[in-house]
C-alpha cells in the first residue's frame, strides 16, 4: 500500500497540456499504468490524480470524499463552493443535494425530453436551411453546434432566446479556469444571477410551460425551497447544459472527420447514430479536468491511501480509456460491447440532462449527415484552434463543406 508525504515541490505536474480534444500521450500513460497517481496542480497545490475507471466510480460515490471544498481548498480554478453559495446546492454531498435533485429532476425524465424532439429538429433545421443559404465552406460551431443547445436550453429554461449571446458571454466566464480573471469569474455569476432572479419573478406573475415555471411550481410542495436555491439551480442547468452539448458536437464531429470510414458507414446507415454517438461521447474530451474533491478520513483507493484532507482528483473522461474496462480504448469503435462511459460522471450527481444531450447528439449528427450528404472537413484538421483556459472545451471553429 503506498503512502506519500504532503510536499508538493517533488511530485509530477499534472500532465495538463494545450487541450486538443483528445487524450494526450502523457495522460494516456498515467491511465495505462498508475489509475491513482500523486500529482502538483497547477496551482502548485498536491492531488491525487485518478483515472482508473473503478477508482473514479468508487471516489465519485464514497461518503468519506466530498465535493464540498471551500475557497480556502486546494484550487485549480475549477468553481467549487462559492463563499455565498445558497444553503442547498446541486453542487453538495447528501441530503441537500438529493432534496435539491429531486426537485429538479422531475421535469428531466426521458419521456418529457423525447416530446422534445421534434422541437430540437425544427431548431436544427432551421440551422442547416441558414447554412445552404449562405453556401460553404462554412463555420460548423458558430452556424451550428452553438446555437442548436443554446436555443433548446433557453426554450427549456423559459428564457427570450434574443438573450442568448448575453448566457454565452457569461458561460464562458464561469466556466473560465484561466481564461478569465476571477473578478471576471464573479461578475458573470452576479450578472447571471440577477437576470435569473428577474426572470423567476416575471414567472411568478406569468408561468408558462417551461422549466422555470414547473420549478416555481414546485415551491408550493417544497416550502424550503428558496428563490436563490432555485436561481442557483437555474444557473447549474443553464452552465451545464450549454457548453457541454456545444463541445460534444464539434469535437464529435472533429472525430467523425477524423474517421472517415466511420464517418461513410453513418452516413450509409443512419440507424448507426446512437451507437456513434455514444463512442463519440466517451472518446471526445470535453475537458482534461474535472472537480477537486477532499477526503474526509483516510480512504484506499486502488490500493493507495488517500488520507484524511487530501485533495482528490477524479477525471472520469480519462477513465473511458482504461484499458481495463475498454478493450483497444484508443480506436474509435462503435461497435464496440462495452459502452459504459462516464462522460456523463457516475452516482448521485450523474448528469441530470444525458438525455437531452443524446437526443439532440443524436438529432444533430443524423441531420447534418442527412441534409448535407456531401459533408467534409474544409480546412485542416491538424491546425485547429482550441477553446483554451477553460474547464469544458472544445474546437474554436471547424470549416465544414459540402459541394
Ligand atoms: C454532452 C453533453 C453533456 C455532458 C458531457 C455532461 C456532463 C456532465 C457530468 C460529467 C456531470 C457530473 C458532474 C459531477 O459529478 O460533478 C453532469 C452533471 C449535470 N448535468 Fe450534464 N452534461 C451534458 C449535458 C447536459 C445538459 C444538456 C443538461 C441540462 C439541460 C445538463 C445538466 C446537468 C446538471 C444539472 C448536472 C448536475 C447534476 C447533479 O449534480 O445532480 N447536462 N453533466
Amino acid at each position: 500500500m503506498d503512502t506519500h508525504d504532503n510536499s508538493a515541490t517533488d511530485l509530477r505536474a499534472y500532465p495538463f497540456e494545450e487541450f486538443t480534444g483528445v487524450l494526450s500521450d502523457e495522460l494516456a500513460k498515467v491511465v495505462e499504468n498508475e489509475p491513482v497517481s500523486r500529482v502538483r496542480l497547477p496551482s502548485g497545490a498536491p492531488a491525487w490524480l485518478v483515472t482508473g475507471y473503478d477508482e473514479v466510480c468508487q471516489v465519485l460515490t464514497d461518503p468519506r470524499i466530498t465535493r464540498m471544498v471551500g475557497r480556502d481548498g486546494p484550487r485549480i480554478g475549477v468553481s467549487s463552493m462559492a463563499p455565498d453559495a445558497p444553503r442547498r446546492s446541486i453542487n453538495m454531498d447528501g441530503a441537500p443535494h438529493a432534496a435539491l435533485r429531486r426537485l429538479a429532476s422531475r421535469p428531466f425524465s426521458a419521456r418529457r425530453m423525447e416530446a422534445l424532439r421534434p422541437r430540437v429538429q425544427e431548431i436544427a433545421d432551421e440551422l442547416i436551411d441558414a447554412l445552404l443559404a449562405e453556401g460553404g465552406p462554412a463555420d460548423l460551431v458558430s452556424g451550428f453546434a452553438q446555437p442548436l443547445p443554446m436555443r433548446v436550453i433557453c426554450e427549456l429554461l423559459g428564457v427570450p432566446p434574443e438573450d442568448r449571446s448575453r448566457f454565452s458571454a457569461w458561460s464562458d466566464a464561469i466556466l473560465s479556469v484561466t481564461a478569465h480573471s476571477p473578478e471576471q469569474v464573479r461578475d458573470a455569476m452576479i450578472a447571471l444571477a440577477g437576470y435569473l432572479n428577474a426572470a423567476v419573478a416575471a414567472k411568478r406573475v406569468a408561468p408558462a410551460d417551461d422549466l422555470l415555471s414547473q420549478w416555481i411550481a414546485a415551491q408550493a410542495e417544497d416550502e424550503e425551497l428558496t428563490d436563490e436555491e432555485l436561481v442557483d439551480l437555474a444557473v447549474s442547468v443553464l452552465i451545464a447544459g450549454h457548453e457541454t452539448t456545444v463541445n460534444a458536437i464539434g469535437t464529435g464531429m472533429v472525430v467523425l472527420l477524423r474517421n472517415p470510414g466511420q464517418l461513410d458507414a453513418l452516413r450509409a446507415e443512419p440507424a448507426r447514430t446512437e451507437r456513434v454517438v455514444e463512442e463519440l461521447l466517451r472518446v471526445a474530451m470535453p475537458s482534461d479536468l474535472f472537480r477537486i474533491m477532499v477526503a474526509l478520513e483516510d480512504v484506499e483507493v486502488g490500493g493507495t491511501t488517500v488520507a484524511a484532507g487530501d485533495a482528490v482528483m477524479p477525471l472520469p473522461f480519462a477513465a473511458n480509456f482504461d484499458p481495463k474496462k475498454f478493450g483497444c480504448p484508443h480506436d474509435f469503435a462503435p461497435d464496440r460491447a462495452e459502452t459504459s462511459h462516464l462522460t456523463f460522471g457516475y452516482g448521485a450527481h450523474f448528469c441530470l440532462g444525458a438525455a437531452l444531450a443524446r437526443l439532440e447528439l443524436d438529432i444533430a449528427f443524423t441531420t447534418l449527415l442527412a441534409r448535407l450528404p456531401e459533408l467534409r472537413a474544409g480546412g485542416d484538421l491538424d491546425a485547429l484552434k482550441w477553446r483554451a483556459g477553460l474547464a469544458v472545451s472544445g474546437p474554436e471553429k471547424v470549416e465544414i463543406t459540402w459541394s
